[in-house]
């Protein structure tokens, strides 16, 4: 039996790692990085040093695999994420057979937390159920991106008696806003989605490469702001190679 585990490690930063997804990562004899092109490498080399500053001693080995290509081109969205959910899964089922001897821990250091809009458990649930091999799974939670804008802006993302949804950028660009709800938070969005909205009536609290030293922070109402962030968004990307944002769009008259 090998065990599987998938650790949040916040935004990278020593101090935004719990003591218990720490102690995890110390029992790591290897540390799976995925290779996704554009981005990763920075990424990935914060996953190293947070390994590094949390684990002085330790001596997991790190091994960067290629992602699976997604069709970005489909027409049939969630089929074309269930077959790349699908290579992955053997593709990690085979690493982790030739890497890792039976008994072994491997880790995978997972962006923010394990349960917002990331792969990793879709993808540890398929090894299993396909029966790849005897796999334990033990998930440790992370500060989310989402926790970190709340917190960064003072605010919680929930109002008294009030439903939140959480989206992406591709279902606000085309749906617009959920319809009967006043609070939203808006993952995965590289066009900026919220500057076709009727802006009228809404604020935005957004963020940027939070938790990083480029960490940029712009709320208000939705028409006085909309364009800085555009802006802000862009110089990010210009000066770092990458840029991540999620924001809360919150309806002041419900
Ligand atoms: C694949 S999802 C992973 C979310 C992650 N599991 C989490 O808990 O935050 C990537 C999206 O998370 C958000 N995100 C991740 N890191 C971020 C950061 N440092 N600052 C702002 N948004 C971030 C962005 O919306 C980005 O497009």
């Amino acid at each position: 039996m090998r065990t599987l585990l998938c650790i949040g490690i916040g935004m990278g930063e020593p101090d935004l790692v719990t003591p218990e997804a720490a102690r995890a990562l110390a029992r790591a004899d290897v540390v799976f990085a995925m290779d996704k092109g554009r981005g990763s490498d920075a990424l990935n080399a914060r996953r190293r040093s947070l390994y590094d500053a949390l684990v002085p001693d330790g001596s997991a080995r790190f091994v960067t695999l290629p992602d699976p290509v997604r069709d970005r081109e489909s027409d049939d969205y969630l089929g074309a994420v269930g077959a790349w959910t699908d290579e992955r899964a053997e593709r990690y089922a085979r690493f982790l057979r030739d890497e890792l001897p039976d008994g072994g821990c491997a880790a995978f250091l997972v962006w923010g937390d394990p349960a917002f809009y990331d792969s990793t458990l879709r993808v540890a649930e398929e090894i299993q159920s396909a029966g790849y091999l005897d796999l334990t799974v033990e998930v440790h939670p992370g500060i989310s991106s989402v926790q970190l804008l709340a917190a960064r802006h003072s605010i919680s993302v929930t109002r008294v008696g009030r439903a939140v949804t959480f989206t992406t950028g591709r279902r606000l660009r085309d749906e617009g806003l959920p319809v009967g709800v006043d609070d939203v938070v808006v993952f995965l969005d590289g066009e900026c989605s919220f500057a076709g909205l009727p802006a009228a009536g809404l604020d935005i609290y957004w963020g940027a490469n939070l938790g990083t030293p480029s960490e940029v922070l712009i709320g208000g109402p939705l028409e006085k702001v909309s364009t800085s962030i555009v802006e802000a968004r862009g110089r990010v990307s210009g000066e770092n190679g990458w840029v991540m944002d999620v924001y809360l769009l919150r309806r002041t008259r419900p």
